[in-house]
């Protein structure tokens, strides 16, 4: 999605421009450019393409010391470089960079147009700049304020003007901005990855507040001009948990973070004595807890698949009645809001448009929503009513792996609490914590043994369709499985509840398609191995993720890949690293872009 990145210091701003934008890079974009002020005149650059074509259209010692820059994921016409922003008014005096998606732009453009502005761009955008241009009588601040009050939708602006040198405006309604407070120098970006290079010290922006600063000086207001006294937060990823750390592609990286991110995510969080979870954020009282008698989860994406599981893991343990729904399906069919319903909006970043919509729909009714989130001070967790951060450390890679499995571990400390307060017994809460204590050194056993699951991929990458197949709580296991592979590796792939092969997908089965089943030691297994069967018979392969020592499972499978032994409920995690591995090496076999696969985005913060 896209980034935004504003500087204003002594330093020459254009590599700290592109160099902001090359970390944001991981957002997913598809064109990008800067703008910079030197001697009240502006310059622009920008491109179609990545950043490295960027950085090479930049003539070496581009001059001048403030500037902003943008990475554009398209959706209001096409990828070509009049597209890309900055855009500027007629005389070339105002830039501004923008994301989000302003509703009412058909309308505004007429008007402009009448008053006999010409558009450079087919974007939304560009209106923001002829109408900033329109309303500017020698205070940006002022204009920018008039813009934002005639746009209906979302919006992240930064804002420049040739004759205010040194200064930038930035406004936010629905896309973030952060502003980043440097030793003389002063930075705003849609993310914190973009600048804490540079500077700890930030201030976030609610919708509804204009920020306008200097290299020094910073005052943020409401659009009724109001002063907001704004905390400053100190930000505490370090950069080398951004960086690589050594592996080839971030999705490697945050693969094998998993056991530090769930020991992380659990660190401080149990309570030995009494077998249950501590979640300091949750803002419930024991006694409102008590009075829960349904929960449901919105998210998307990834997100959704962890909400799925955490569906099973409430009902089984806590005996309420949980289930997952997508954020954007429930935002729109007049949810029906009980009072002792408790929600969770869970998302990695914190950002997803259709997840923080559906909470604020929720809210409006009444309804309390907790969130499940990881970057730290994202929207959805400080609008949401209390909730549980996951401390995965940054997730860059656009595909989802260490948030799916941290978001697990929150919702399962979750459902002991729940537990432990209803039929859960003291023994039967130990065994849980046992089990999940293990989880972390299980993935590092899982880790240590990644070559069969390169071969796998070696062998099967070239297939067109697959089939991921599981039962109960591993069934949203398949669903992530199939999700995680298309993603990648652009391979077809569908996921399906085991049992329900009979009633359509069989069809599909023949001996170029591929099913990979997860099988484990519980209830179910006697019937997904008839299924794994039942496709045999057809001629389809059949891979397996299963339980080590299950000699039967390996004695039908054409390949199998063995987990080591854990109580029911944890294989979600067991089977999901494999899974993940997998993916992860079929997109190498056919050499796709892993950390940033073609059309997606890490954060959508669009409809
Ligand atoms: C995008 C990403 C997915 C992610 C989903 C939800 O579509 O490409 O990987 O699962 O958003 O993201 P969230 O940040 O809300 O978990």
């Amino acid at each position: 999605m896209c980034g935004i990145i504003g500087y204003t210091g002594p330093r020459v701003a254009a590599p700290i421009l592109v160099e902001g934008l090359r970390r944001l890079e991981y957002r997913g974009y598809d064109s990008a450019g800067i703008s910079v002020e030197h001697n009240r005149t502006l310059s622009m650059y920008k491109r179609a393409g990545k950043i490295a074509d960027l950085r090479s259209h930049v003539p070496p010692n581009v001059p001048g010391t403030v500037g902003i820059g943008h990475t554009r994921w398209a959706t209001h016409g096409g990828v070509t470089d009049a597209n890309a922003h900055p855009h500027m008014d007629a005389s070339g005096a105002i830039a501004i960079v923008h994301n989000g998606i302003v509703e009412n732009y058909l309308q505004l453009k007429s008007r402009l147009e009448k008053e006999g502005c010409t558009f450079r761009s087919e974007t939304d955008s560009e209106v923001i700049a002829h109408l900033v241009a329109s309303f500017y009588k020698g205070d940006l601040e002022a204009a920018v304020k008039e813009t934002v009050l005639l746009i209906k939708g979302t919006y992240g602006i930064v804002a420049m003007h040739a004759a205010e040198p040194g200064r930038l405006v930035g406004a936010r309604n629905g896309s973030p901005l952060v502003l980043g407070i440097g030793e003389g120098e002063m930075f705003l970006a849609s993310d914190v990855t973009a600048i804490i290079a540079h500077t700890r010290q930030v201030v976030y922006l609610e919708d509804g507040e204009v920020v306008s600063f200097t290299a020094d000086t910073y005052t943020t207001t409401n659009l009724r001009n109001q002063v907001i006294d704004k905390q400053v937060d100190h930000v505490n990823w370090e950069l080398e948990e951004i960086e690589k750390a050594g592996y080839t592609h971030f999705m490697a990286k945050e693969i094998h973070d998993q056991p530090e991110a769930i020991r992380r995510a659990l660190s401080g969080r149990i309570d030995h004595e009494y077998n249950t979870g501590h979640l300091g954020g949750l803002n419930l009282s024991n006694r409102e807890l008590l009075d829960i008698n349904r929960i449901k989860i919105l998210a998307a994406g990834t997100s959704y698949h962890a909400g799925m599981v955490a569906g099973y893991v409430l009902e089984t343990l806590a005996r309420i009645p949980a289930t997952a729904e997508l954020a954007s399906e429930l935002r729109y069919r007049n949810p029906i809001v009980e009072r002792n319903s408790l929600y969770f909006a869970v998302s990695q970043s914190g950002e997803t448009a259709d997840t923080l919509y559906a909470m604020r729909e929720i809210q409006r009714k009444g309804g309390r929503v907790l969130g499940i989130c990881n970057v730290v001070g994202s929207t959805i967790p400080r609008e949401s009513d209390g909730g549980v951060y996951i401390h995965s450390g940054p997730e860059i890679a656009v595909a989802s792996t260490k948030a799916f499995t941290s978001q697990l571990t929150a919702f399962y400390l979750f459902a002991l609490i729940m537990g432990r307060m209803r039929d859960l017994s003291h023994d039967a809460g130990r065994q849980f914590v046992r089990a999940l204590e293990a989880v972390p050194a299980q993935i590092e056993q899982i880790l240590a043994n990644k070559a069969p699951l390169q071969e796998m991929a070696r062998k099967y990458s070239r297939h067109e369709n697959f089939l991921f197949l599981g039962r109960g709580i591993n069934y949203p296991v398949a669903l992530e499985a199939a999700l995680k592979l298309k993603e990648v590796s652009y391979i077809h792939a569908e996921g399906y509840s085991a049992a329900e092969i009979k009633h359509g997908p069989i069809a599909l089965i023949n001996e170029e398609t591929p099913s990979f089943f997860i099988v484990t030691d519980d209830g179910l297994r006697d019937k997904v191995i008839n299924n794994m069967k039942e496709v045999k018979a057809r001629s389809g392969p059949v891979i397996a993720l299963a339980v080590e020592g299950d000699k039967e499972v390996a004695s039908i499978a054409d390949d199998v890949y063995f987990v080591p032994p854990a109580m029911e409920l944890m294989y979600p995690f067991l089977m999901a690293v494999p899974t993940q591995l997998f993916a992860y090496y079929c997109a190498l076999e056919r050499g796709c872009n892993v950390d940033q696969p073609r059309n997606l985005a890490k954060s959508v913060t669009v409809e």
